[in-house]
């Protein structure tokens, strides 16, 4: 695989799955699987749910293990009478370096609106953490032949507001919600047509320096078996994966993939 420009980044979305002793093992697994040659050429980053942030927090710090301690969802404000939600400033505080926006699963069964996610997107860069922004599709709107439309409106919502330096640092997960968790992915060339596409608003709102530095993972049944090809594709530059995330031994193959 030629070598791109940006930076591959793999991240693990554990869901809500793995409690902190679990996560321990399964960072601790990750770590004798993972190859200093693996961290020089992909970023990897693992995000488990908040009760876990800590314990993974201490090991990854304790055993030097350069894997970047993600979160799954914040809310917008810094602190506030808002019962059950983490601030980006509590993140911050537990070296969390990235945080998930606008999953498809909190916009579906949260009610999660294009106006919270740019919020947050704004909320998790004032805190200096980097926003992994999700978009994608239903099946519906994908047979109805509006995917770009849909996707791109969710890129320009997200982004509104946001300085151009800014948007160049971003993370956009491009994540199809027909291909989450069902074993079924998008065709690479598929993903990479959408992604370009993504790319292509990026440049629009935010100018050819964004828009060339901008990372914009798929993801959506992601795995050893796959990750190569979609990988491989020129405006790809890495994958959120859920399920294949949580055994040391499917994940780091991914990551391999990631530098061929
Ligand atoms: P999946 O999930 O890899 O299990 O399809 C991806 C995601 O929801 O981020």
């Amino acid at each position: 695989m030629p070598a791109k420009s940006r930076k591959p980044l793999i991240s693990g979305n554990w869901k809500m799955h793995l409690n902190h002793f679990e996560a321990i093992q399964l960072v601790q697994k990750l770590s004798y699987e993972l190859r200093e040659a693996d961290y020089g050429s992909v970023d990897v980053s693992v995000h488990p749910p908040f009760t876990d942030l800590r314990s993974v927090q201490t090991v990854l710090d304790a055993d030097r293990i350069p894997v970047l301690l993600g979160a799954q969802h914040c809310h917008w404000e810094d602190k506030g009478a808002f019962t059950g939600e983490i601030s980006p400033a509590l993140l911050a505080k537990l070296n969390v370096r990235l945080v998930i926006v606008g999953h498809s699963e909190r916009r579906q069964l949260f009610g999660e609106t294009d106006e919270d996610v740019n919020r947050k997107v704004k909320a998790v860069l004032k805190h200096g953490m980097t926003p992994i922004m999700c978009v994608g599709e239903t099946l519906d709107e994908r047979e109805a032949g509006t995917t770009e439309e849909r996707v791109s409106g969710q890129v320009r919502a997200g982004l509104v507001g946001i300085g151009a330096g800014e948007v160049g640092g971003l993370v956009i997960a491009y994540e199809p919600i027909w291909a989450i968790g069902t074993g079924r992915n998008a065709t690479p060339e598929d993903a990479q047509a959408v992604c370009a596409a993504i790319r292509g608003v990026v440049r629009e709102i935010a100018g050819a320096d964004a828009a060339g530095s901008v990372r914009i993972q798929y993801g959506g049944s992601v795995k050893a078996s796959n990750a190569g090809e979609l990988l491989g594709q020129p405006d790809i530059d890495g994958a959120l994966v859920g399920g294949a995330s949580l055994e040391a031994d499917q994940f780091a193959p991914i990551v391999r993939a990631a530098h061929g």
